[in-house]
């Protein structure tokens, strides 16, 4: 017998059937005359992760918020996680109310704003990103994606279909857009945590959001201390390593103590580990792979993930 009851899902089940843990951002995004507007989100996410030509974000919103039709308009958005402080918090419901217009809003907003970075660089307009944020993500919107390019701006009363699937208008009052990732902005001490290895107390305080609930208030709660868990390290066999080296390249062979470097490689991410290293050496006239270009090869590795 189960040990769960079943509850009905309905209209954004996220926040009315479940308890579902979500970020708390403010997306800016550019009107028409040039000004930045802000608008509180939760429902966005990593979209495309690795192994695509970007990496891109998702957006999941109401097509007649400002959010959406400035993104329509002009592609163009920020992304800014806002700390976990009370006040802040209060700032970003103050931003909600469906139907204020940024005149509305903007005047009484106690965020405070600066230029893109990305702006500054090379001129092109771009929302303003929250100077209070820990951190950003730069965003344009890939409209050609399930053919949105032709969706328009200009109604706030509900589109006609027909609707897109996941990116564009989806529905008569929802959107859902994808989000090429153009750069990601960190506050200094927590980049600095990035680059030199996270401890528990280099974490940002993140609220963590559980939306609007009983027709009446927004829930979240404050960051609370990280733990770490630290994942059982499990190692092939040599033998097995040796295995499937030997069949990545009819040539190209490789020592002992090269593939002692891998043995704790996944074995699901052992061919593409080894296609890398059997490129590196095809590329360098390499025939027989020692632990020392094995470093080679990975300091390479770890330089390209850097530029990135
Ligand atoms: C913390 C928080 C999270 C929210 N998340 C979303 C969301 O993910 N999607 C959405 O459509 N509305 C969300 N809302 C409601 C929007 O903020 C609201 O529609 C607002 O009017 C949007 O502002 P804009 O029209 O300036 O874009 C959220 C509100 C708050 C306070």
């Amino acid at each position: 017998m189960s040990s769960f009851e079943n509850l009905r899902v309905v209209d954004n089940f996220y926040q009315t059937s479940l308890f579902f843990p979500m970020p708390t951002v403010v997306i800016s995004t550019l009107c028409e005359d040039g000004t930045t507007t802000l608008g509180p989100y939760s429902l966005v996410q990593p979209y495309y992760v690795a192994g695509k030509d970007f990496y891109a974000m998702l957006l999941s919103c109401r097509n007649s918020s400002n959010t959406a039709q400035n993104i329509l308009r002009n592609g163009k958005c920020a992304i800014s996680f806002v700390d976990d402080k009370p006040k802040t918090f209060k700032e970003c419901v103050k931003l909600s109310w469906p139907g204020d217009k940024p005149e509305d809003k903007m005047p009484g907003c106690a965020f405070r704003l600066e230029k893109s970075q990305i702006e500054e660089e090379t001129g092109e307009a771009r929302p303003m990103v929250l100077t209070d944020a820990i951190q950003a993500i730069e965003c344009t919107w890939v409209r050609t994606l399930d053919n949105a390019q032709d969706d328009k701006p200009g109604e706030l009363s509900g589109y006609e279909p027909p609707y897109h699937d996941f990116n564009g208008i989806t529905s008569k009052f929802g959107a859902h857009f994808i989000l090429r990732i153009d750069r990601i902005l960190m506050k200094k001490k927590y980049h600095d945590a990035i680059i030199n290895g996270v401890r528990a107390q280099d974490f940002p305080p993140l609220p963590v959001d559980y939306g609007y609930r009983d027709s009446k208030n927004f829930w979240f709660h404050r960051k609370r201390w990280m733990r770490a868990e630290l994942l059982p390290m499990r190692k092939q066999s040599l033998d097995s390593v040796r295995y499937a080296a030997d069949r990545a390249d009819d040539k190209i062979r490789f020592t002992d103590d090269a593939l002692e470097t891998i043995l704790n490689v996944p074995r699901v991410f052992l061919p593409v580990v080894l296609k890398g290293c059997v490129e590196w050496a095809r590329e360098n006239g390499v025939e027989l792979v020692t632990a020392e270009h094995m470093k080679i090869i990975n300091d390479k590795r770890s330089k390209e993930k850097k530029r990135k």
